[in-house]
């Protein structure tokens, strides 16, 4: 069977893009039905394997200069943005994915993200909101930084259009960060089976499923370039180190999902892809804690879970309590960890705590 358009572009992007590289910085390269910039011609036959690709690609590129555009018959044409692209910062010119990014951590990662240099892809379930978030980082930081595709990190296909979008928009993707997650807490006593099931296949076979579809691109460039290395970096809890009462149905998806990642960063090495977890504490100023109509804060006031608590600042004070560093953890805490595990080249499997002191490894 002859490949579709879609796997004829994410074998040719990603391959482009890290080739035309330097010293580490690479380029966007846009897929377009037509272009009036000039356009080095590439053969590619269908029945080319990736390291015949990769083969063609280079050879081509070896012969020009000063790189516009690719042309490959039968597919389409390539435009190619500035290597050392206007962005600066820590992540400047990297293309970063994350999940759940229409709110709460994932928006905030985003966020951090595009202001220090990198083009961020925010996808969500809720693309609406996903896409009204994009549009605000582009008014703040330029055309085309950010952009929003829908994704239910649940079903492999939408998992596999959104990649399919990324690539054809910047070329690859140097970054995934898995951080759609859920929580339904509740005893075990009384929890129903469909709330275990929606948390686990979220927070653990989402995870799954988005790494089987981004290491196919964070691989093939490896292929073109093995000094070139990703990352996948899933945004774990402090809940996915030490049990969680009444809510082990997300205790257990995120334990899992460590298992997931130890063994990935084990198989994915090969293909120079680092595979880590972050494991925050609460984050009390997102939405999952203080939104004002559901948030735990309000509910756990409702609930009594606090036995005294007259007011929602009871609650968090409560709260706040457990941590040795009295406070919450923010997004520039999880930022830490997630800028060390880009730039840490020497390190995978692991899954780092970001909790105050609230969890401590042994
Ligand atoms: N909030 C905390 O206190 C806390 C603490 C530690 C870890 N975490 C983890 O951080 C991550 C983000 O949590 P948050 O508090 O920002 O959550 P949130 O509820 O504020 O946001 C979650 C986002 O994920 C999206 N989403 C839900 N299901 C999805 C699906 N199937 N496909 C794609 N997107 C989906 C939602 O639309 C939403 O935009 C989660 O993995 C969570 O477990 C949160």
């Amino acid at each position: 069977m002859s490949p579709s358009a879609e796997e004829k572009i994410n074998r040719i992007a990603p391959v482009l893009r890290i080739l035309l590289g330097q010293d580490g910085q690479y380029p966007t390269v846009r897929f377009v039905e037509k272009t009036s910039l000039p356009a080095v011609a590439v053969s590619v036959p269908d029945s080319a394997d990736e390291t015949a690709v990769i083969e063609a690609v280079s050879k081509a590129l070896d012969r020009a200069s000063d790189v516009q555009a690719i042309s490959v018959e039968g597919v389409g044409v390539f435009e190619v943005g500035a290597v050392a692209d206007a962005t600066t910062g820590r992540v400047a010119g990297k293309v970063l994915i994350v999940t759940g990014a229409a709110q709460g951590f994932g928006l905030e990662i985003a966020e951090d993200l595009v202001s220090r240099g990198a083009w961020v892809v925010l996808a969500d379930i809720n693309d609406a909101e996903a896409k009204k978030q994009a549009e605000i980082l582009q008014q703040q930081y330029g055309a085309g930084r950010a952009m929003a595709v829908a994704m239910n990190v649940t079903d492999l296909a939408s998992i596999q259009a959104a990649i399919n979008e990324t690539v054809k928009t910047f070329g690859g993707f140097d970054v995934f960060i898995s951080n759609a997650g859920v929580l339904k807490a509740e005893s075990v006593k009384t929890q129903p089976e469909k709330d275990f099931d929606f948390s686990t296949a979220v927070n653990y076979k989402g995870y799954f499923l988005c790494t089987q579809v981004a290491s196919k691109i964070l691989a093939l460039q490896h292929k073109a370039d093995p000094a070139y290395m990703s990352d996948i970096i899933q945004i774990n809890s402090k809940s996915g180190l030490v049990g969680s009462n009444r809510n082990g149905a997300y205790a257990g998806s995120k334990f899992g999902s460590i298992g997931l990642t130890q063994s990935f960063a084990l198989e994915l090495i090969e293909d120079g892809i680092k595979v880590n977890s972050i494991c925050p504490g609460n984050f009390f100023d997102g939405p999952l804690w203080s939104n004002p109509d559901n948030g735990l804060f309000v509910q756990y006031l409702r609930t009594g879970k606090i036995p005294g608590a007259k007011t929602i600042e009871d609650v968090k004070k409560a709260y706040e309590a457990k941590v040795p560093m009295r406070r919450g953890c923010t997004t520039p805490d999880v930022m830490a960890a997630v800028y060390y595990l880009i730039e840490q080249k020497y390190e995978t499997g692991q899954a780092v705590p970001v909790t105050g002191g609230q969890v401590m490894l042994h």
